[in-house]
């Protein structure tokens, strides 16, 4: 939520900080904008809408010292941000850099400042009067406060600009990422974080701040990861942090593991199709190294670092999540229930502390985050280890703060997810929750014969989603004709459930209709009264062979539906010739365990919805109202 880039060395810094936001541009899309230090000055130029604004208005108005000098006064130091707005609307002022009354200080922010109103009112009785809407603004003006009231104790420069930093940082409450940079500092950028993601870059001769890697791949993959409440003063050469309080800090330098072209669309029209043909590969990377297909056994116990005590005498599972995350839970409750015989609770992690969650030292939570950074799993996790839970992240992103903060984790190594509907990443949460589920099965003596034919299996799902990947034009066209619907409903029973619900929500934000998932036995509870001639119905129907009864009851309700002139449309497996007679539409995929359809099931409605929207002419990387990464709560 909110992309922030700041630079220091030698290059222009505009060109490297547009680059950046280009790659950022996912994490919030209503306004950016760009400050650098041009001579002894800031410039700033910032626009409500697209960064396609902010470039053209750069075209048409460029701005001075823009080229990268070398002369060490201007146009190599700064800072940008694309916003998802929280205060105040998308507009061209409350777009960021903010700077302060002498517009010598600039300063981009990510999160919500909690109380800003009560300190907007003390500048305002000081004379400083804020001219945005924002809760972000008050930051320049403290800034630029606290920068000046360490004169005569700090020389002018980066020391005195992260002392300052520090100075405001202690004074705000709530969730802040700060980048900010200051006339009388040329070569310094300076950075903040509580509760929001901050990165540092280390280049050759020049360093980045970012709110993720992808902004600076192009340039260095060396990182440094931030923690909770630190500070970083970051000159072209060294980085040095501290925390709010100035005591030195220490941070872990790590390579990033994947190269500039994870973070292109690689000759795809958008990165939501890039993202979705890359599941094979996406898949078989969660796998490697943790399971032996062949035999069918894992090795996941060392990598977890777990004590086996704690997963063998757990008394129960808790997966928070939010959105597609909390879908790949569900399949990993059926998943841990049938496999090692623990109970298995679900939440979104938006409600888990707000009531009163029974974990304790003998729970097991596992908290599921692509981005590791969403505010909602990130205050669950906190929550939970008050409680004396052992927390287990299962995350795609090195370094972010619900790993950093959990006691053991568990990547899926998707590789960067750029498109705002998650995709690639929901297919490696479900193979990371299916090998965590095996996992506990194996430690606490679950179903041997089971476990190994599951994990076999699970070692050919990279084929069996590249064979669904190779058939979809038929559900390509199927969405074209369904284009100018304004409901869709998504029925599944068992692990066909969270695949409805999941394809409901990849329809509602891409489409913007109406699209609801239902546990089909629910239906006649209800939903069934919004069935009606025409309305099309999507059925995740469980394999006939493997299901046991619950193949029956979901034929008879789609029976049910069709009674009612609905428009059914089938996802079942090869071979499954009971559905074909009540099928208007037929999608077929591989016949895997049932714990694992999921994987198979979910491919064709990313598809169908990515070309549903593509087809009514939506932005599917950048739907709106959406932001990835949601860092506030
Ligand atoms: C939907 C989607 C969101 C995320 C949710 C959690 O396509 O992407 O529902 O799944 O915001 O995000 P993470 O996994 O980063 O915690």
């Amino acid at each position: 939520m909110c992309g922030i880039v700041g630079y220091v060395g030698a290059q222009s810094a505009l060109d490297v900080v547009l680059a950046g936001l280009r790659r950022l541009e996912y994490r919030g899309y209503d306004s950016a904008g760009v400050a650098v230090l041009a001579g002894d000055q800031v410039a700033c130029v910032k626009k409500a809408g697209k960064l396609s604004q902010l470039e053209k208005a750069l075209v048409d108005d460029p701005l001075p010292g823009s080229d990268a000098t070398g002369d060490g006064h201007g146009g190599a130091t700064g800072i940008g941000h694309t916003r998802w707005a929280t205060h105040g609307g998308p507009t061209d002022t409350n777009a960021h850099p903010h700077l302060d009354a002498s517009g010598r200080c600039a300063v981009v922010h990510n999160g919500i400042i909690e109380n800003f109103a009560a300190l907007r009112d003390e500048l305002a009785a000081r004379g400083t009067a804020v001219r945005s809407q924002t809760d972000s603004e008050i930051a320049a003006h403290l800034l630029a406060e606290e920068y000046a009231a360490l004169e005569g104790s700090a020389p002018p420069g980066g020391a005195r600009l992260a002392g300052a930093m520090r100075a405001v940082c202690r004074r705000l409450e709530g969730a802040f990422t700060l980048v900010a940079l200051h006339a009388d500092a040329p070569d310094v950028i300076v950075g903040a974080r509580r509760n929001s993601p901050l990165v540092v870059g280390c280049g050759e001769g020049e360093a980045f701040l970012a709110s993720d890697v992808s902004a600076f791949i192009d340039h260095t993959r060396t990182a440094m990861e931030l923690g909770q409440d630190q500070v970083v003063e970051v000159h072209p050469d060294r980085a040095v942090v501290t925390g709010f309080d100035g005591a030195p800090a220490d941070a872990r330098t790590y390579r990033v593991d994947w190269d500039a072209s994870a973070a292109e669309k690689d000759g795809h029209d958008s990165f939501m199709l890039k993202e979705i043909a890359e599941q094979p590969k996406a898949v078989a990377d969660t796998l490697l190294g943790r399971l032996d297909p062949a035999l069918g056994t894992l090795t996941l116990g060392p990598e977890l670092g777990l004590d086996p005590a704690v997963l063998r005498d757990a008394e129960k599972v808790v997966v928070i999540a939010c959105g597609t995350a909390h879908h790949a839970g569900l399949v990993a409750r059926l998943a841990v229930e049938r496999w090692a015989k623990l109970p298995c609770e679900v939440e979104l992690a938006s409600e888990f502390r707000y009531r009163d969650p029974i974990v304790g030292p003998r729970t097991l939570v596992v908290a599921v985050s692509q981005s590791g950074e969403t505010a909602d799993t990130l205050m669950a996790v906190r929550h939970a280890r008050e409680q004396g839970a052992t927390v287990l992240a299962v995350c795609n992103t090195n370094g972010s703060t619900i790993p950093r903060e959990s006691d053991a984790v568990l990547y899926t190594h998707a590789g960067p997810e750029v498109a705002v509907a998650s995709t690639k990443a929901f297919l490696t949460q479900l193979v990371a929750c299916l090998l965590l589920a095996l996992h506990l099965g194996e430690v606490r003596g679950g179903p041997g014969d089971e476990l190994r034919a599951a994990a076999r299996a699970l070692g050919r799902a990279p084929e069996d989603v590249a064979s669904v990947l190779a058939t979809m034009e038929p559900v390509r066209e199927l969405a074209r004709g369904l284009a100018h619907q304004e409901t869709v409903l998504f029925l599944g029973r068992h692990a066909g459930y969270p695949v409805a619900l999941e394809g409901a929500l990849k329809l509602k934000e891409l489409a913007y209709f109406h699209a609801e998932g239902f546990a089909a036995g629910e239906l006649k509870h209800g939903p069934i009264a919004l069935v009606e001639p025409g309305l099309p119905v999507i059925v995740v129907v469980p394999s006939p062979v493997a299901s046991g009864v619950l193949h029956g009851k979901i034929v008879s309700n789609i029976q049910e539906i069709r009674a009612r002139g609905a428009h059914t449309i089938v996802l079942a497996e090869e071979g499954d010739e009971a559905v074909v007679p009540y099928a208007d539409h037929l999608i077929r995929v591989p016949a895997v365990p049932p714990l694992l359809q999921p994987l198979v099931a979910a491919v064709p409605l990313q598809v169908f919805a990515c070309e549903l929207a593509t087809a009514r002419g939506n932005d599917v990387d950048q739907p709106r109202n959406l932001a990835k990464s949601v860092t506030v709560e």
